[in-house]
């Protein structure tokens, strides 16, 4: 016998006692899909984390990223599979035709948009809460709750905000804006938003962000019904931050207009450049004007932890609402977001439902008894993943000193490359560096500016393609950059001065 685990000691379990029914001739086989050869499917189980951990030490020695060709596409066109196939085949077909053409963000030079690079510890993890199908959300008296709780409990600690505030994880940062803009919504509305919906509303709502907000603040302005006219798109200034002059008079407008400006949403690290809001002068504007103070902190707010760089999102623990992802700069896997929210009963009443077959907190016995709050009443899920796991255990495992050391790193590394960069006189660099957003781009003298985008663009590729590195291209001011968001552990300064020479080497044959 394998493993660790007593067997046989369940009531159900004596030979025996099984029912009467069971032994008519006429009943079919019954079946299940568990394997027929629990050996077998041991050594797969075996080799394929053998395979995993291989992929992940090898990860330096390998392209970044792989196009797939045609016949890869064409492969995943037939039709559901009637009949069974050995689990070595469908695992081999994985090998052959998956695992090649993935994103490649763990790569040690993936530094496209803002991604994660994920953690071995984060793999297992996953493995663990995939074994029992864990599912989180409901029910009391059992540990995966438990384990959410702290988690939650340490990010309000590690980032400085308060230790008695509600909060839940996420798929995301989009879906904890989401949740974040409904309690704002709910909590400031003026009236019953759940019960009579917004075609009641006193007053028309209006949410304010900077220009450089991420795109899942507009949908979720839509999604919550506001309408994308709602929502006020402020300029930014030099420092790409919200114009707070511009903000103000925004506002002001907007009340002569009868409007009820219900919730401003701060930036801590914008997609685009990595600009932080001044989050303290937004939430004192949000005090003296009565709205919702939230952030969109989703790679920056973990600043906060890296040594010598937390004044930078000073204010940001002054927020009604905190959004942030643990997918990106706290590199483990997908998926993984966490929403804080300063006042745990209004984030309790943006959601709580809990029909007959729901029905819980009676009592101290089983499952649906109650001693922690189900967290499937903080939020619109009722069945979630374990995502806490995966942070619980490694967070455990590298000790947060060790995660504020990286997060560092990776901003020293964003300094690096913009040194690069400047004493590059073939690349330009688009504004300074604020956190871990490097824009650049390749230039030649006398060049127009179209023509310099098309070739940016064309180098952006030629690095993908060439499997070199990924990173990603923006537009600022109306000029295409190079876009290199430093959220990777597994970074290293090499890794950068590769980039800046293979970008001077492509931009110069293609020129
Ligand atoms: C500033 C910002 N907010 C929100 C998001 C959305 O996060 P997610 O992709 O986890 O949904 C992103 C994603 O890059 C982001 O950069």
């Amino acid at each position: 016998m394998h493993g660790v685990f007593p067997v046989g000691n369940s009531p159900h379990d004596h030979p025996g006692r099984g029912h009467p029914m069971s032994t008519q001739k006429e009943a079919p086989p019954e079946e299940t899909l568990d394997p027929e050869d629990w050996e077998s499917m041991r050594a797969l189980g075996h080799r394929i984390l053998d395979d995993a951990m291989d992929y992940l030490e090898t990860l330096r020695d390998r392209p970044v990223w792989q196009h797939a060709p045609p016949e890869i596409k064409s492969h995943f066109e037939g039709p559901a599979p009637s009949d069974p196939e050995p689990p070595g085949k469908v695992y081999q077909e994985y090998l052959d035709t998956i695992l090649p053409y993935q994103v490649g963000n763990s790569h040690p030079r993936f530094w496209g948009w803002v991604a994660g690079s994920g953690t071995v510890m984060g793999m297992l993890a996953e493995t663990l809460a995939a074994s029992t199908d864990a599912v989180s959300g409901a029910f009391s008296y059992q540990s995966n709750n438990y384990v959410e709780m702290q988690v939650l409990d340490w990010c309000k600690e590690l980032l400085g905000y308060p230790r008695d505030a509600g909060g839940l994880l996420t798929s995301g940062c989009s879906a904890s804006n989401l949740i974040g803009m409904a309690v704002a919504r709910n909590t400031r509305a003026g009236f019953d938003v759940r019960g009579r919906g917004l075609r009641n509303a006193p007053h028309q709502m209006t949410i304010y962000c900077s220009d450089e907000a991420h795109s899942s603040i507009q949908k979720a302005v839509e999604l919550l019904g506001f309408g994308s006219d709602a929502l006020r798109r402020v300029p930014v200034s030099e420092s790409m931050q919200m114009d707070l002059k511009s903000l103000k008079a925004i506002i002001g407008k907007d009340r002569e207009d009868g409007l009820l400006p219900l919730c401003i949403v701060g930036g801590a690290g914008t997609t685009n450049t990595g600009a932080i809001d001044d989050l303290n002068s937004l939430a004192d504007i949000c005090a003296k004007e009565r709205c919702w103070f939230h952030v969109d902190g989703a790679f920056g707010a973990w600043a906060a932890i890296a040594p010598g760089y937390r004044h930078l999102v000073a204010g940001m623990e002054r927020a009604d609402s905190l959004a942030f992802d643990l997918h990106k700069w706290m590199y483990l896997q997908y998926p993984i977001g966490c929403l804080l929210v300063r006042n745990p009963d209004q984030h309790r009443q943006a959601f709580s439902l809990t029909p007959a077959y729901l029905a819980h907190g009676e009592g101290d016995r089983g499952l649906t008894g109650i001693d922690v709050p189900w967290l499937a009443d903080y939020g619109f899920e009722l069945s979630r993943g374990f995502h806490a796991l995966k942070a619980w255990m490694t967070l455990k495992e590298q000790g947060a000193a060790k995660y504020g050391r990286l997060i560092r790193q990776n901003i020293r590394q964003a300094q690096y490359l913009a040194a690069l960069v400047e004493a590059a006189p073939e690349l330009e660099l688009a504004l300074p560096v604020s956190l871990n957003i490097v824009n650049f781009r390749y230039i030649r003298p006398g060049t127009p500016n179209s023509r310099l985008d098309h070739l940016n663009k064309q180098i952006e590729c030629e690095l993908q393609e060439q499997g070199v590195a990924v990173p990603s291209i923006v537009t600022l001011r109306g000029r295409k950059y190079l876009h290199v968001a430093v959220t990777n552990h597994r970074s290293r300064r090499d890794d950068f001065d590769l980039l800046v020479q293979e970008v001077i080497r492509i931009g110069g044959e293609l020129a």
